[in-house]
Order: C-alpha cells, then sequence, then structure tokens
C-alpha cells in the first residue's frame, strides 16, 4: 500500500528534482498534483521548474560536497535526477549509506551521465545492436580510431555532453582536426575524451518512453508507450510526433532493447530510450532514466504524459501508458540574447485548431535555448505537425 502525506506537515512525502528547467517543471507540477512536497533544485535562481515548487534551493549539482549537504538537509523521501551534471559518485554514496532513495537508481544516473558507461553496459556487457564506436583521448587517437575501422562518415562526441554540444559528423579526413576541436570546445568538463561512431543511415529515429512501474502485487512491470517519432537538428530537438507509424517487427525490436537496457538499470520510473530505425532494423542510441525532451508530445497526446507516468511510477503507484490522440510538438527557440523577454503572437499561436503552449519562463534567453514548445492534437500525425510547427512559427520572442 502506498499513502501519501500532507505537504508542508510531519507527514509530508517530500521529493527533490535535482535539475530544475522545462522536463523537470512538468515533473514538479504532476507531483504537486498528487499533493507531494516538492524541492526544485537548479545551478540558477527562478529555474522553470523551482517556479512551481513549495521550496527551490540553488547549487552547483556537479560539487559533492554541496549536493552531500543540501540532500542531508533537506532529508527528501526521493531524490529524482533531472539533468546528467550531477556528482552521482555522492549519489551512490548517499544511497549505498541508505542516506536517501535516487530515482531510478544512483547507478542508472551514474551510467547514464556520460557516454561511456552507457555505450559500454549496452553494447559490451548486454550485447545490444550499436553503431560502432571507439573513445579517444587525442587528436592522434581519433584519427587512428577512424582509420582502423570506424571509416567515414562518423560522428565525434564529447563524452560529457547532450543537446548536440560539442558534436558534429566528419565526413573525410580534412573534418577531424575541425571535429577534434569543435569537441573540446563543446564539451561539458574539461578533459579530453571523445566518443567516435560510425555513421548509422537510418530511415528515422524514435523515443521510446518505458516506464518501470510497481504491480498491484508489489512486482515491477515495464510498459511501453507509443513511438516517438522526432527530428534533430545539430544534435537537438526541434520536432516530434506520436505515434510513429512502425513495421511490427521494428517495433518488437525496439520494445526488446528497451526492455534489456531498463531491467539493468533497474529502478522505478519513466526512461527515453533513443533508437535508430532501418526497416526492421534497429540500433540502440542512448537512454535517459527520466522523461525525454522528445517526450513533451505526450503532454497533448496521452491520458497520462511522460512527467505524469515518471511522477506516479517513482512514487509506486500505477500507471497508464495508453495513448489518447496523435500528437505533435515543435520547439520554440529565444530567437535574441536578453533577459525577461515577451512573447509575441501567443494568441494567434493558440487559434491554430487543436494546439496548446507550454512557455517555460526561463530568466534568459539565448538564441538557441529552448524557450518554449507548441503542442498540437489532430487525427493524424502530418496534420498535428504542420499545426505545431505553425503555432511555434507564430510565437515570437523579442527584447522586452
Ligand atoms: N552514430 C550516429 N549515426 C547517425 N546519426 C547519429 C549518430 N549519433 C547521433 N546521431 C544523430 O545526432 C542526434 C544526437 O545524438 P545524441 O543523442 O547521441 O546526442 P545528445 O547530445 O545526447 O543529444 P540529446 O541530449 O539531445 O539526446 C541523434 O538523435 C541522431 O539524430
Ligand atoms: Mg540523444
Amino acid at each position: 500500500m502506498t499513502t501519501l502525506g500532507t505537504p508542508l506537515s510531519p507527514k509530508a512525502t517530500r521529493v527533490m528534482l535535482l535539475g530544475s528547467g522545462e522536463l523537470g517543471k512538468e515533473v514538479l507540477i504532476a507531483l504537486q498534483r498528487l499533493g507531494v512536497e516538492t524541492i526544485a533544485v537548479d545551478r540558477y535562481e527562478n529555474a522553470p521548474g523551482q517556479q512551481v515548487a513549495h521550496h527551490a534551493r540553488t547549487i552547483t549539482m556537479s560539487d559533492p560536497a554541496q549536493l552531500k549537504a543540501l540532500i542531508e538537509a533537506e532529508r527528501p523521501h526521493l531524490v529524482v535526477p533531472e539533468i546528467e551534471a550531477i556528482a552521482t559518485p555522492m549519489l551512490e554514496q548517499l544511497e549505498a549509506a541508505g542516506a536517501v532513495t535516487v530515482i531510478p537508481t544512483a547507478r542508472a544516473a551514474r551510467l547514464t551521465m556520460d557516454r561511456e558507461g552507457i555505450r559500454r553496459l549496452a553494447a559490451e556487457t548486454l550485447g545490444l545492436p550499436t553503431s560502432p564506436y571507439k573513445f579517444c583521448d587525442s587528436l592522434a587517437e581519433l584519427q587512428a580510431a577512424i582509420d582502423a575501422g570506424i571509416g567515414y562518415p562518423c560522428i565525434v562526441k564529447p563524452v560529457m555532453s547532450s543537446s548536440g554540444k560539442g558534436q558534429s559528423k566528419i565526413d573525410g579526413p580534412a573534418d577531424v582536426q575541425k571535429a577534434w576541436d569543435y569537441a573540446m570546445a563543446g564539451g561539458r568538463v574539461s578533459h579530453g575524451r571523445v566518443i567516435v561512431e560510425g555513421f548509422i543511415d537510418f530511415d528515422y529515429e524514435i523515443t521510446q518512453l518505458t516506464v518501470r512501474a510497481k504491480g498491484a502485487s508489489g512486482e515491477t512491470d515495464t510498459h511501453f508507450c507509443e513511438p516517438i517519432g522526432h527530428v534533430q537538428v545539430s544534435g537537438d530537438y526541434v520536432e516530434s510526433w506520436q505515434p510513429m507509424a512502425m513495421k511490427p517487427a521494428a517495433i518488437e525490436k525496439s520494445r526488446q532493447i528497451a526492455k534489456a537496457v531498463t531491467d539493468n538499470l533497474g529502478g522505478l520510473g519513466l526512461f527515453g530510450v533513443e533508437l535508430f530505425v532501418k526497416g526492421e532494423q534497429v540500433w540502440f542510441s542512448e537512454v535517459s532514466p527520466r522523461p525525454h525532451d522528445t517526450g513533451l508530445v505526450t503532454l497533448c497526446t496521452q491520458h497520462q504524459s511522460e512527467f505524469e507516468l515518471h511522477a506516479r511510477a517513482i512514487l509506486g503507484l500505477p500507471v497508464d501508458t495508453s495513448l489518447r490522440n496523435p500528437g505533435a510538438s515543435a520547439v520554440i527557440y529565444g530567437g535574441v540574447e536578453a533577459q525577461g523577454i515577451v512573447f509575441d503572437g501567443v494568441d494567434e499561436a493558440l487559434r491554430v485548431p487543436g494546439t496548446d503552449l507550454r512557455l517555460f519562463g526561463k530568466p534568459e534567453s539565448f538564441v538557441k535555448r529552448r524557450m518554449g514548445v507548441a503542442l498540437a492534437r489532430a487525427s493524424d500525425t502530418d496534420t498535428a505537425r504542420a499545426n505545431a510547427k505553425l503555432a511555434a512559427s507564430k510565437v515570437k520572442p523579442r527584447q522586452a
């Protein structure tokens, strides 16, 4: 039996989000609706999730001492990482000492915080199909790896980076130096390790949202959402839709891969498994042990969005992953570098049939910063995609 408390009372159920961006904000809202007391942590003040939580805390989450001090001061029942750049070895220590429960597990947070842990687990331990790859610590090693079998075209990514930062495609020998330099400038930390991956010429890519939730007799069951198709530009998602039409054999393989990875990572919660598909062939790319940005579309397509699914699963509650209607999402970028921007055309955007908006409330805009998302439901994904893009294009961020 699951018992939940009353927020701001001695029996409150307390959940701490490590990372409080647009994805964390929706998880926090879902938790708030269940009367959970929420603590939103981020590296800067007034992050989107901090604006909707009971408590806001601002620390450097990659600093183990700061992280430990905050968790020990707040004593949350659950710690929910929403970003990768966290001092995960400290989370493992605290979890091992019984001081905290990390979602889905501290080990999963550590393995997915950089590309190496999760890639080696998927390819070498679990034997799942992935692109051919090699980890390199210098330009010379990168060139050697390409020459020894990765070949051209290939993709270079800093081991520690997300949203396509520092990532580039190499089409021939002339691009190698440039890709190395770009990776060195774009990584999250300054040690120069990269992964070079053979380029997969896929037909399309999907996110397979997968939920590990408690069943009636206490066992953990795996639930799958309908596949989400998406388009990435320079490694960053620009639009997504659900359901993605797939051959039954490709769906079957996607779910097998997703099950294998999430079984190994364990714990409770929602995972975003990124897969490449060509015909009936499926490759594992990476996995987020938390809601996925392309899954923002589920806010308008599922009975329970990926955020509600995550909130329910981590609290030990039952989940329903079923689709309600087809839909799509389209990203709204800042377009300007400014603080406290305004958005023109919100009314016009919402006049597009079947649409909805999320404006994240980020205090500062950058040209390529995701500031909002347009959502559209329709009877088919083609219409939904067109309407989501149309609605997104009507929203015009500008300096105040
Ligand atoms: N080996 C590959 N072959 C072909 N395309 C690739 C390959 N690796 C990455 N890509 C393309 O680049 C995109 C981003 O790659 P990846 O997911 O590894 O980076 P990321 O920085 O973690 O992005 P995000 O944080 O947005 O998920 C993929 O979704 C895919 O479109
Ligand atoms: Mg990715």
